[in-house]
């Protein structure tokens, strides 16, 4: 029998599992506990307690801001969300079908020259900081007023007295956020802000590491996140809950499902073996949520899949899944879910993008060659 490639190349770990690829004090995951910290705080008394600017602020800043901290920093996004108006010309240029994530990801190429610091190095840290408030600013904005453009509506103008969740929602529809809606978002971004060195994230560092700018690091998340196993999940995982439908078609639906060896979107986790943390804290909102509309048929399912995933597959469901009808409940276009993540996720890039160009070294892995070698280059004619 022949030895299989990790026998092979005991060294080598497929999908760089467990491999150590830096050192970061931004957030710790402990997958025994099924905790998330960031920088020292558990993420559930920031999604219940604080708010995701007060999450920013400490991701950013290193430490949680005091009253007056909280206010200027507040202010400061405040006066940073308008966007310039050639980013709303590049996003009415693009043809209809374009997915949010891909307009999104095309909004902060064309925001990228427009900021002030555009021009200062990637090691100044100053102006990085500087960039990372605006980035986080305006991605709302740009997600929400992208979402118009599509639609066919004139972009809103931001108002001062919104917070990032109520910037976003107002901007999507025009009106003025009902309180539970806007307090489910700010926990959701909360809970979306950060989470190590995952695939978008680390993407991210990776650019920015050859010196390349911030935003280029923003763009490379965003096109990272943007996948079915990463980000995409919670879009897909609401597409599989509306294909499921009804409570009593569910256990049928995930028998087949596991007969056929599908991926089950919303479940599983390199990092969590046990439950994702933050999927703790959402599955609750999103329950209580379904009870308080009238429509729980959504959590009903999700328990049928839930216990089946465990008992069958000891597969736990991750943040994505209450995510995703947590979302539905709130009227938010299916499509949006994702863009929603980069919303709340620029804030963990734009900060590991300033830790890593405080210390950086360019990441550059090797791999194993299995190719052919040394061969006899025959001239085009004679092929
Ligand atoms: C998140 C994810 C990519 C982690 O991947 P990973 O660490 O590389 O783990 P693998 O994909 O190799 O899965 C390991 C095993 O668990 C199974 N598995 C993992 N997630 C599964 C899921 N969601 N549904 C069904 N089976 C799953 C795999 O089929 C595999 O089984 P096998 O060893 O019998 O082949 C994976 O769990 C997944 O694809 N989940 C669905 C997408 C998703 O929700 N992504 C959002 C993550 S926050």
């Amino acid at each position: 029998m022949s030895a299989t490639i990790t026998e092979k190349y005991p060294n080598y770990s497929p999908g760089l599992e467990g491999v150590i690829a830096g050192i970061s004090t931004i957030s710790e995951i402990d997958s025994d506990r099924s905790s998330l910290q960031y920088r020292g705080y558990d993420v559930h008394d920031l999604a219940e307690y604080g708010s995701y600017e007060e999450t920013a602020y400490l991701l950013i800043h290193g430490k949680l801001p005091t009253k007056s901290e909280l206010d200027e920093f507040r202010k400061l996004l405040a006066a940073e969300r308008e966007v310039p108006e050639a980013v709303y010309t590049a996003l009415k240029a693009l043809p209809k079908e374009t997915h949010p994530m891909d307009a999104i990801r095309t909004a902060f190429s064309v925001l990228a020259p427009f900021d002030p610091d555009y021009e200062k190095p990637a090691t100044d840290d100053a102006a990085n900081v500087r960039k990372a408030v605006r980035i986080v600013a305006k991605a709302g904005t740009m997600v929400a007023n992208g979402h118009r453009i599509r639609n066919g509506l004139e972009p809103l103008k931001p108002k001062p007295e919104h917070n990032t969740a109520q910037n976003f929602l107002y901007l999507m529809t025009g009106e003025e956020p009902p309180a539970k809606t806007v307090q489910v978002m700010d926990a959701s971004l909360t809970l979306y802000a950060e989470h190590g060195f995952n695939a978008s994230t680390f993407a991210c560092r990776v650019t920015v590491a050859t010196l390349s700018d911030l935003y280029s690091g923003i763009v490379t998340g965003i096109g990272t996140l943007r996948g079915p196993l990463h980000g995409g999940a919670n879009e897909e995982a609401m597409k599989m809950l509306l294909e499921i439908d009804t409570p009593d078609k569910a256990q049928a639906w995930i028998d087949d499902a596991l007969e056929g060896k599908k991926k089950i979107m919303g479940f599983g986790h390199r990092e969590y073996k046990k439950r994702d943390s933050r999927a703790i804290y959402l599955t609750k909102v999103a329950k209580e949520l379904g009870v308080e509309k009238g429509d729980t048929r959504f959590g009903d399912i999700a328990d049928i899949l839930e216990k089946t995933m465990e008992e069958r597959k000891n597969i736990h469901p991750n943040v994505d899944f209450p995510a995703a009808y947590a979302y539905y409940l709130l009227g938010i276009p299916t499509d949006l879910y994702t863009p929603i993540f980069v919303i709340a996720r620029v804030a963990g890039w734009s900060t590991h993008a300033i830790e890593q160009l405080r210390n950086n070294r360019l990441i550059r892995p090797k791999c194993i060659y299995e190719g052919d070698a040394n061969l006899k280059y025959v001239p085009l004619e004679d092929r």
